[in-house]
């Protein structure tokens, strides 16, 4: 199924403004992007889109994801995923430093342009010098027909509808889910255990229910917004699968409050950004419950003894009192956590601008697609 992005008829609705009803529209869309996608039998995914069949993914010594914006952010989310489900190497490039470098193009490496627009014109010059150098590129696009999806000729539709909102929302979580479904088929190609499939099979199908119960924590995520949307700066913390959801949190932050937000890696705080931290420098540290819980716990209490006020979302049961605020989200895989970290991220940027009186779908200086250089 095919959704009419053309569709002159995508109207605000009950909603105050379309940033609003794109996060709403989230369960439905995520629902899209799995819909007919997920192989129970085999514990795979499958994207009849890629037009590759198991002996071309197998042939995969490498993957790279390239992007602007949120949709870089996203990249750095699918190339955990890759990396964590198929071992195979992957990182992700903004698609303008991948084309201005002149890159070492590897035969043996699987490129995902990625945009919501299909427009970016940093994005499509990637792909066409890709092209040009002979590299094997796919899309993951939003919108049927446009010119980074059409350049590439295959690829992943996300399938989140149209998206009008300058902060992308919906776009960037049909990503995200669709790399975690190309991560698990490249895995499952490979050596990721029919068990472990099966469990994430039913993981991404949790997807839209969770995400949908995160939006209703809407009444508690303004009541925080409020609490510190006084502040001109905020740190947003993360590592390893935290850390492109607090790049992605920040970036909501800065484009639709105009509030400076820095993101960061948790490790790296101590080598200089540690000394910027005081009562008047708020940070958000997203803690997943994985393995590095209790590193993330740590960075906590690092930032409250130096008098910074803290901000986590967390799907884990965090020690009473340990941070000032605190954002929950549902368990699911471990794999999946930046899938709904991120979705209260959104909340609070919006809750920010909203507190700040600010144009929300239409932040200052800013354009849904840049298509210039
Ligand atoms: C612009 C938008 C961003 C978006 C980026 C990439 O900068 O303001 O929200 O993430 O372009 O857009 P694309 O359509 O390629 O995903």
């Amino acid at each position: 199924e095919t959704v009419d992005l053309a569709d002159e008829d995508y109207q605000l609705g009950e909603f105050p403004d379309f940033m609003r009803k794109e996060m709403a529209e989230q369960p439905e869309a995520v629902r899209r992007a799995l819909r007919g996608r997920l192989d129970s039998r085999f514990a795979t995914a499958h994207l009849g889109g890629l037009r590759l069949d198991p002996r071309d993914l197998r042939a995969v010594r490498r993957v790279k994801f390239l992007g602007c914006g949120t949709a870089y952010y996203a990249g750095q989310i699918g190339a955990n995923l890759v990396e964590e489900l198929a071992r195979i190497p992957a990182d992700a490039e903004p698609a303008s430093e991948f084309r201005y470098r002149n890159p070492v193009v590897d035969p043996d490496t699987l490129y995902v342009a990625i945009s919501q627009s299909g427009e970016t014109l940093d994005t499509l010059a990637a792909v066409q010098e890709l092209k040009r150098k002979g590299g094997k590129v796919i899309g993951a696009v939003n919108v049927v027909g446009s010119a980074v999806a059409r350049e590439c000729g295959s690829g992943v539709f996300l399938h989140a509808g149209p998206e009008v909102s300058v902060a992308s929302t919906k776009a960037f979580t049909n990503m995200a889910v669709s790399f975690a479904m190309l991560a698990l088929w490249l895995g499952r190609v490979r050596d990721l255990s029919a068990a472990h499939g099966t469990r994430l099979v039913s993981a991404l199908q949790q997807l839209p229910d969770q995400i949908a119960s995160i939006l209703e924590t809407d009444y508690e995520v303004a009541a925080v917004a409020r609490k510190y949307a006084h502040a001109s700066h905020m740190f947003f913390i993360g590592r390893v699968r935290g850390w492109p959801v607090a790049r992605e949190g920040a970036q909501k932050l800065k484009e639709i409050s105009y509030v400076h937000a820095e993101a960061y890696q948790a490790a790296e705080l101590k080598h200089g950004p540690l000394a910027l931290i005081d009562a008047q420098m708020p940070s958000v540290v997203v803690v997943p419950r994985d393995e590095l819980l209790a590193k993330n716990i740590g960075t906590i209490e690092q930032i409250k003894a130096r008098g910074g006020p803290v901000i986590a979302v967390t799907n884990a049961d965090l020690p009473d009192g340990l941070a000032d605020a605190v954002l929950r989200v549902p368990r699911n895989e471990p794999e999946l956590d930046p899938v709904l970290l991120t979705i209260p991220l959104q909340m609070l940027a919006y809750h920010v601008a909203s507190a700040l009186g600010r144009d929300i779908d239409k932040p200052r200086n800013l354009a849904k697609s840049v298509t210039v250089e």
